[in-house]
């Protein structure tokens, strides 16, 4: 037996409602992941606060893929990735502040 259109539309409407909350969600919790200012001026000596690195040993790290820069930098923290510098710098940074500083330089405008 066919549900009266009536029916169907209100359930329509419920994940219509329930979609648009989860994306709110997500929303505030992105506001809320502003990584710490002092970690950006830790990482701009070599990547610069701009995300476009002065020195042509270190990559630029603006409009890059928020992903990839997450993976590199749980790779760098885990050592599965090597390097001295990124090592130190990744070693004592939470999951929750990689994925602010990804955030962070994935939304700077590339060079
Ligand atoms: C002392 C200089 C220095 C500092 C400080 C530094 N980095 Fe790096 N970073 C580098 C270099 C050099 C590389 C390239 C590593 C390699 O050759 O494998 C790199 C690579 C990266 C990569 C990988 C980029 C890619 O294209 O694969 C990410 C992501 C990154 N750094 C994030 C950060 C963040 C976030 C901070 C601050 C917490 C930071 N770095 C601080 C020098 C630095």
């Amino acid at each position: 037996m066919r549900r009266p259109i009536a029916q169907r539309a209100r359930r329509l409407r419920f994940a219509t409602g329930l979609a648009l909350a989860c994306v709110l969600t997500l929303a505030a919790g992105s506001a809320r992941a502003e990584p710490r200012q002092s970690a950006v001026e830790n990482c701009a000596a070599c990547h610069g606060l701009d995300g476009i690195a002065r020195d042509t040993e270190v990559p630029h790290l603006a409009g890059q893929n928020e992903r990839y820069l997450f993976n590199q930098m749980m790779a760098f923290r885990t050592g599965k990735r090597a390097h001295k510098e990124m090592r130190y710098m990744a070693r004592n940074m939470s999951v929750e502040e990689i994925a602010a500083l990804a955030a962070y330089y994935a939304a700077l405008p590339p060079r």
